[in-house]
């Protein structure tokens, strides 16, 4: 696959004006992307769950300008109905990167008004769910446009876009198990897309929970995208990309065998890793809390003394996912109001699980 397949086809429906609105769901990498080369290409394959309570709603309404813009885009963004000039960069960026694949841009004057299920003060990154839902209305645009788009391409083209806002957007667009970044084990996977994953998938992972407890809630210290720029010349880099190859080769083996033990091996390992490679940066720095290694070593007494299969993984921040299959959830929920309320910024926490991905909710 390379980019020329996203160059668009020469319009043969005009579009005046109208609006899409697309829900698109959040996702919890398993094996983790941190590391990424010039134009959004991943250092290493990643995969991931896909949530299902944890979205971003976003309607994108456009009216076509009497002349096309000369030089910046023209657009306004909302969240929650407040004006949000502080998100227009992130935005300004994600239109330059994506207009050599969406030349009617510049066209259009547009409104983003957009929600999140999760509150904005969670500490829960909403750029994957966010640019994954903006990408789906732009498409949707894109295919008024031009109708004979197969749902096929409107998908591949719409998680290629998302990467371009923001990379692990693009695992959000499919669902349950989604991967990204080329991988000798999983025929199509690509750099360039998110991929559902079709391999088998073993019973105790459908409907699996994702239970994220909010330690802290405040704004990062330092953002993904400084992050994966502190892999360039990292000393473990190489080392570690090239276990994320075998960390998925592992999962691989262990979605046919529904093998929890090793499951939970892998996943610690990689959310542990991930924050091993922020502690050895240069300059270095560390995104967990207190809290979040107090509930660490909660999760591991009570699985020793309990069997269950729970484990945690990290993304980028203090907050702990704990993940657990459907099955055990009422003891492990226990075990949360139990055990873990107490570390969580005023004891709030989110319920999620497994979810299919992002749909058109309007139109
Ligand atoms: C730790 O996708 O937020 O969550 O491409 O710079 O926008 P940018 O980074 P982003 O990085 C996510 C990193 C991670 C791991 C993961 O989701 O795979």
């Amino acid at each position: 696959m390379n980019e020329a397949k996203f160059k668009p086809n020469p319009d043969t429906h005009q579009l005046e004006s109208g609006n899409y609105t697309w829900q698109s769901p959040s996702n919890i990498a398993l094996v983790k992307y941190w590391g990424k080369k010039e134009n959004q290409i991943p250092a290493n394959p990643s995969i991931s769950f896909t949530l299902s309570n944890c979205f971003t709603k976003t309607t994108l309404e456009f009216s076509k300008k009497e002349k096309k813009s000369e030089g910046n885009y023209s657009f306004e963004v909302f969240l929650d109905g407040d004006l949000k000039p502080d998100f227009a960069p992130k935005i300004e960026t994600f239109f330059k990167r994506v207009e050599a694949y969406l030349p009617f841009l510049k066209d259009f004057h547009f409104t983003i008004k957009t929600h999140n299920s999760f509150p904005h003060s969670s500490g829960i990154a909403s750029s994957a769910s966010g640019m994954s839902a903006l990408a789906l209305c732009l498409m949707s645009m894109e295919k008024a446009m031009n109708p004979s788009i197969s749902e096929e391409h409107f998908n591949e083209k719409a998680s290629f876009l998302a990467r371009l806002g923001s990379g692990s957007a693009c695992r959000s667009i499919e669902g349950p198990l989604v991967s990204w970044g080329e991988h000798k084990a999983i025929a199509n996977s690509s750099n360039l897309i998110g991929t559902k994953y079709t391999g088998e998938i073993h019973e105790s992972f459908q409907e699996y929970q994702d239970t994220i407890l909010l330690v802290d809630v405040g704004e990062k210290k330092v953002s993904s995208t400084v992050g994966h720029g502190l892999m360039n010349g990292h000393p473990f880099a190489e080392r570690r990309f090239s276990q994320a190859h075998e960390n998925i080769d592992k999962l691989k083996e262990i979605f046919i065998s529904g093998n929890l033990e090793a499951f939970i091996s892998v996943v610690e390992s990689e959310a542990l890793t991930l924050h091993a490679m922020m502690m050895t940066s240069q300059p270095y720095f560390l995104l967990m809390k207190p809290n979040t290694l107090a509930i660490i070593e909660k999760i591991w007494a009570f699985r020793k003394e309990t069997g269950h299969n729970l484990c945690f993984t990290l993304d980028a921040g203090a907050n702990v996912h704990l993940l657990y299959p459907k099955a055990e959830k009422e003891e492990v929920l226990q075990f949360i109001k139990n055990e873990l309320v107490a570390f969580c910024k005023e004891g709030r926490y989110i319920c999620d699980e497994i979810g299919f991905g992002a749909y058109l909710v309007d139109s």
